[in-house]
């Protein structure tokens, strides 16, 4: 049986991850989905803002639970953490699976935008003024019509996100470099993830530069699904993530 760390999207908490967790521990993984850093029940700690810190902390979850190698995913931030993890200790990583994510560093209108947000916060704003601008960007628009309970949860995960965390986060995500040149040295396997109607966050273009950059590399499309598919589509998810761990095993 495998060993699975599933690592959560911003400004939510390992929530995400709930149903996939539940469905590979049928099968009999052990699953890992800590809070990053700030997030639910995490501290956030004093360290600059970096994602480094936050690859850190679950390499040094991987030591106190005694991992030597795992199937490690994320899904948007969660990516760059486990790809951030990829650049700091890539032989603990056995297979990757990037969910809704994507490789590149930020452009200079995308580092502005997350600046600003972190400056909002920084000035006494709260993460629920923020609802309204991230729905449409993180879920997909057959959830936005059809699936008004996936809106309600996902708004209140975001309005329970500290607000010092929201502004720490941004700054790392801005501060992140390129992550290709890790994923082209990695030769395990990888799964890519994406909801097909993910156009705002991590659209198809980024898929492909990540499908290029890996060598031993399949994709799964999610109809119906946006940025968050974990919560959106999330029995096609669990099934996708069983198939590709159950095959790791068999390997
Ligand atoms: C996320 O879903 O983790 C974030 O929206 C990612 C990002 O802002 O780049």
């Amino acid at each position: 049986m495998a060993d699975v760390v599933l690592l959560h999207a911003f400004p939510l908490t390992s929530a995400l991850w709930s149903a996939q967790a539940a469905s590979l521990r049928v099968d009999g993984h052990r699953v890992w989905t800590p809070d990053l850093r700030g997030f639910g029940a995490a501290a956030l700690g004093d360290d600059e803002p970096s994602l480094d810190r936050m690859a850190d902390d679950v390499v040094a979850l991987l030591d106190a639970e005694d991992l030597d190698r795992i199937v490690l995913g994320g899904l948007s931030m969660g990516g760059y953490v486990a790809m951030a993890l990829l650049r700091r200790a890539p032989e603990r990583v056995a297979a990757l699976v990037l969910a809704d994510t994507k490789a590149t560093a930020d452009g200079v209108d995308a580092r502005a935008g997350r600046l600003a947000m972190a400056q909002r916060m920084d000035d006494g704003e709260a993460p629920a003024s923020l609802v309204g601008i991230m729905i449409p960007a993180l879920l997909g628009e057959s959830t936005c019509r059809d699936r008004p309970e996936v809106v309600a949860t996902v708004s209140g995960w975001i309005r329970s996100a500290a607000p010092a965390t929201v502004a720490w986060a941004q700054r790392a995500m801005a501060a992140r470099p390129e992550s290709l040149t890790a994923l082209s040295a990695f030769d395990r396997p990888a799964l890519v993830v994406w909801g097909e109607e993910d156009v705002v966050l991590s659209p198809r273009t980024e898929q492909d530069l990540m499908l290029d950059a890996l060598d031993d590399v399949e994709l799964a499309v999610l109809p119906g699904a946006g940025h968050l598919s974990a919560v959106e589509t999330p029995d096609a998810v669990s099934g996708v993530l069983r198939d590709f761990v159950a095959a790791q095993e068999r390997a």
